[in-house]
This record gives C-alpha cells, structure tokens and sequence, in this order.
C-alpha cells in the first residue's frame, strides 16, 4: 500500500502580518496556505512585493518556454545567491546569459563515461564509509549524500576525490549558507537600489567566503596545468577552455570561479537533496525498497553504464522522489512587461513564481498527490502529468543542463546503495523546508545494516 511522504503544515488562515513573514523568513513552504495545492493561480502575499503563483500547465508553459524573453530570472535571485555564485550562469540573463550558455553547452554535453566513472567511484568510496556505521544506530542522511553527491561532482570536474575534511566543510559552510540565507532574502525582496549597502547576514558572507576559496584554489591549480598542457580531461578542463563558437569569446578569471562555483553547487547540492529524501521514502516502504534491491542485484560488479537500462522501475522511484520533493522548489522570474494570467492583469514588475513544489502534489492535477507511489508512473494519469505537470529539472530554454547527469547518479547511486545496505525509519518523521533546495528542518535519520558481509563492502571501496 502506498505511503504519505512528509509534508509540512500549511499556514493557517488569518494570522497577523508579523507571524507571516517570521513564518517567511523561515520556511516558504509553512508560510503559505494549503489553497495553494488546488488552485490554478494565486497572488501570494509576500511581505514586500506583488507576486503571482502559477499552477496551471499551460501557464508554467507559457513563462519558462512560449514567452520565455517576458520572464527573465528574478533580480530578487540574483540578489540573494550573488555573494557565493557572483554573476553565474544561474542567475545571469539576455546576452550575458546567452553567451555562457553557448560556451557551458558543448562541454557539458550528455553524461560521457568519463562522469559514469566517476559517479561509480565515488559511491563506492561512500558504501565503503557508511559500511563503518551501518550497526542499525541512527545515521544522519543528509550529511552522507551531501558527501557523496559533492565528491562526484568534484571528482568529475577535477578528476581527483573530495577530501574528506573540504567535504565536512563544503555540507557545514552550505547548510549554514542556505540557513542564513533561505529561497531568497528579506533585504532583496525591499528593492534597495544597488547604491545602498545590503544587510545579508554577516555568516552567510563568511559561508560564502569559505565555499569560494576552496574554487578559487582549485581553478588556479587547474589554470597553471592547463598553461604547462599538463590538465587532464575533465569538466573544468572543458570549462576552462571552451570558446563561444560565435564570437570566440573565453570565460575570464573571475566568470570561470563563478561557473565552476554554479556547477559544484547546482551539481551537488540538488543531487544530494534527492538523494536523502530518496533513502527515506524507501526506508519507509519496505516492498518498494525490496524491488528495488531485486534490480541492484543486476548491477555487474562493477556497475557499467548498460545496467542503467535494466533499472526501469528505480527510475521510476528516483522520478517520485523528484515529484514529492522537486529539489529546486520554486523558480523566481521578474514580468519585464505587463499582461493577464487568467483574466488577472499582472503589472509589470510583478514577481512569477513556478513552484515545482506545489504543481507536482497538486490535488487537481494527481491522484493521490501526496502519496509515495512509483507505480503511478506506469499509469495513465502517471504517464499524462509527466508531460503537463512534472518540471523538477525545469523547462524550455533555461532547462537544467545537468539533467541528464542527475538522473543517471540519482539511480545508479539508489541501486548501489540498496543493493548494499538496508533502510529503516527510525521514531523521527523529517520535516521538509524551503531552502536554496528542499532540505529537513532537523536532519534525515535511518536506520542502516549491511545486506552483504560488511567486509566485502568496505574491501571493494577505494575511497
Ligand atoms: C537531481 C539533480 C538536479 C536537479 C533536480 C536540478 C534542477 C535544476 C533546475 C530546476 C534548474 C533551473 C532553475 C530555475 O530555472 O530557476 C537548474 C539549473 C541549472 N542546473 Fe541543475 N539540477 C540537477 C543537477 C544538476 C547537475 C548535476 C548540474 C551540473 C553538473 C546542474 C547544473 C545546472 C546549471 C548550470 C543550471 C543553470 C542553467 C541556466 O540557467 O542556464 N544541475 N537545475
């Protein structure tokens, strides 16, 4: 029987206008009422600004792919992340968008064996120390798959592992980063225009500061082997030598940190996310969990990028989880002119909202919305909403480039895993917050022993 996957309370109605924005300040998702999941658009009273939800299929259609030009990427956005990813590919727009784009595309193109490799080497490193845990005491997810999810990314952009103590500072420095520093920030929401000091939180500048160091050191090295024809073949080789094919332009010293800064941090921190809530959802449905291990014991040893098609139905778990818990959770875009969403005239300058979070648990919409259900993907309603109504990489244009690369880690990890360990929930049900990615409140806790002899795991692992 299908499961209920976490979800946090709705605000309840008729609250006072400084509870809002506490409840605001500290979660999007609790601070927003339950009319959200049913209805097809909504003005949503942020604290400072008019803003509209969009829920409806051809709505959200109509913002990221028909009239993409009209809704740029927030400023509001660009605001809140600019002290870690400065003026990144994520947050850039028009031309200057354009340009990165056109050098990111052909160096990132599908998922080569290169990064299979990688992905395969780094989740054995990460069997290897969970091995050393896995005595059924309770273990913290969301620092293991924050771990493992950072030294694939790592090991595919520099062809080396994550060291173990970067890996503890890069998941401390982000949480507290995306803790001070939530979806977007109150000082960004009032509109200051850029001549007035910001007031971001002093310790998100200083997580920041940490997080960029680490790549400033990293791209300096890798600029010195590239000059002495010595780097090797990887991402941030591809990266740093890559030429707009149009107008031969280069990434400069300063744009190449925030590109690599964008691909370690949207490379790792939404994989990672998934990830954990992935280990949770199966932890909490025992048959689902023993389907799954029925695939992962088809993985060759080593896994080889063919098993891949023999994970059909992990697919459709590693889907499910990205509907209940759409890493990004919501897309910010600025209306550069006025218009009308159903009737509604919307001024220009109005914030539009895409909310993966809301469309993909929305009750008119999916049967079942907030159950955990991987057969749904097998049936007509499953096969139909994953056309309309299921965006967890986004769409058109500014579409994930990594979307391809996400996918595959998400189900060789999920097989790797399962076909090693089993989950179990421990008493603490987490509760789910709208950060920078959709994270728990408290940390995700299971429950964890080894399927084969822990010997054997730990002696296969490299790490
Ligand atoms: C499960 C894994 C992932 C999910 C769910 C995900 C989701 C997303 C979403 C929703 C966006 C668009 C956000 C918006 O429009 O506001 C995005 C953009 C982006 N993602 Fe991913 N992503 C994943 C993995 C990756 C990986 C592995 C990489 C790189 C290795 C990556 C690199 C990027 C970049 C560079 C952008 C900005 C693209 C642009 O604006 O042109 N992502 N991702």
């Amino acid at each position: 029987m299908a499961k209920l996957a976490p979800k946090p309370a709705s605000r309840p109605d008729g609250i006072g206008v400084i509870k809002r924005i506490s409840l605001f300040r500290h979660d999007m998702f609790s601070s927003q009422p339950a009319r959200l999941y049913h209805a097809w658009m909504a003005q949503v009273r942020l604290p400072f600004y008019r803003s509209f939800l969009v829920n409806e299929p051809a709505l959200v259609r109509r913002v990221l792919i028909d009239e993409v030009d009209n809704y740029p990427k927030s400023k509001v956005l660009a605001d809140t992340l600019r002290p870690l990813l400065g003026d990144s590919i994520f947050t850039t727009n028009a031309e200057q968008w354009r340009a990165q784009r056109d050098i990111i595309n052909p160096a990132f193109k599908g998922c080569p064996r290169q990064a299979f490799l990688c992905m395969r080497e780094a989740g054995e490193a990460a069997i290897g120390r969970l091995a050393r845990r896995a005595d059924g005491q309770p273990v913290e997810m969301e620092f293991v798959t924050s771990y493992l999810a950072a030294d694939i990314i790592f090991r595919t952009l520099f062809s080396v592992p994550l060291p173990a103590e970067v890996a503890e500072k890069v998941f401390h420095s982000f949480r507290e980063y995306q803790r001070t520093q939530p979806l977007w920030s109150i000082p960004a929401l009032l509109k200051l225009p850029k001549w007035v000091p910001r007031f971001r939180s002093r310790s998100a500048g200083r997580h920041a500061t940490v997080i960029r160091a680490l790549l400033v050191e990293m791209v300096d090295a890798r600029q010195k082997e590239i000059d002495a024809g010595t780097a090797p073949d990887d991402l941030a080789t591809s990266l740093m030598t890559a030429v707009n094919p149009s107008t031969g332009y280069r990434f400069s010293k300063s744009e190449m940190v925030d590109q690599v800064a964008i691909f370690f941090l949207a490379g790792h921190e939404t994989s990672a996310s998934a990830l954990s809530w992935a280990f949770y959802l199966l932890a909490m449905d025992e048959g689902v969990q023993d389907e799954v291990v029925g695939e992962a014991k088809l993985l060759s040893d080593p896994p080889q990028p063919s098993d891949l098609s023999k994970m059909r139905f992990t697919k459709d778990v590693f889907h499910e989880v990205l509907r209940l818990y759409p890493p990004v959770p919501m897309f910010l875009r600025d209306a550069v002119e006025a218009t009308e969403f159903r009737g509604c005239p919307v001024p220009a300058g109005s914030m539009v909202i895409i909310s993966p979070w809301h469309l993909q648990r929305h009750e008119r919409l999916w049967d079942r919305p907030d159950e955990f259900d991987p057969y749904r993907w097998q049936t007509d309603n499953g096969k139909a909403r994953k056309r309309d109504a299921f965006i967890p990489f986004s769409a058109g244009p500014r579409v994930c480039p990594g979307a391809g690369f996400g996918r595959i880690e998400g189900v060789l990890m999920l097989a790797m895993f399962l076909k090693a360990f089993r989950f179990e929930t421990t008493r603490d049900v987490p509760v789910p917050v709208a950060h920078l990615t959709v994270r728990s409140a408290d940390g995700i806790y299971l429950r964890i022993t080894p399927r084969a002899d822990p010997d054997t795991i730990a002696g296969r692992s490299r790490g």
